[in-house]
């Protein structure tokens, strides 16, 4: 990348993952292969580099900054919001207690924020964000 010229940089990757249009870009290839873990594998960012002619280093950069893609978050299940405004209500020691008691640590992960900020003690469990716990209703 030219230090002097981001925006053209910014605008070339842009294009670049969309070129193959709305229907096949590279974000949503990336969200695709990382159904089943969590996040892609390293053969399937290789594939999409190839495919949408972009770095490894921005395949990778976009994996590990997407809470839904990043190799942290694989095989989880479940994830507490660990933003501010959760962290700061206190509430999300007391939530992922709780979740302790349906999914092992292995399963639960953090994203942030998942914006239910106004309510917090948010996690996403299920394609779906709550503040509360779904079984206990
Ligand atoms: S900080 Fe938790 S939902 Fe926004």
């Amino acid at each position: 990348m030219c230090p002097c010229h981001p925006e053209q940089y910014v605008k070339n990757l842009s294009e670049l993952s969309g070129r193959k249009g709305l229907a096949d870009n590279l974000f949503e290839e990336l969200g695709i292969a990382a159904r089943q873990t969590g996040t892609p594998s390293l053969d399937d960012m290789e594939r999409l580099t190839e495919e949408f002619l972009v770095g490894k280093a921005n395949v990778y950069g976009s994996v590990s900054f997407y809470d839904f893609l990043k190799p942290e978050n694989r095989g989880k299940k479940v994830y507490v919001c660990n933003g501010s405004a959760c962290l700061t209500a206190g509430t999300q020691k007391n939530l992922s207690d709780k979740l302790a008691d349906h999914f092992p640590a292995s399963e639960i992960g953090t994203m942030c924020c998942l914006g239910r900020c106004h309510e917090n003690s948010a996690f996403y469990y299920d394609g779906k964000i709550t503040p509360a716990l779904p079984w206990n209703k």
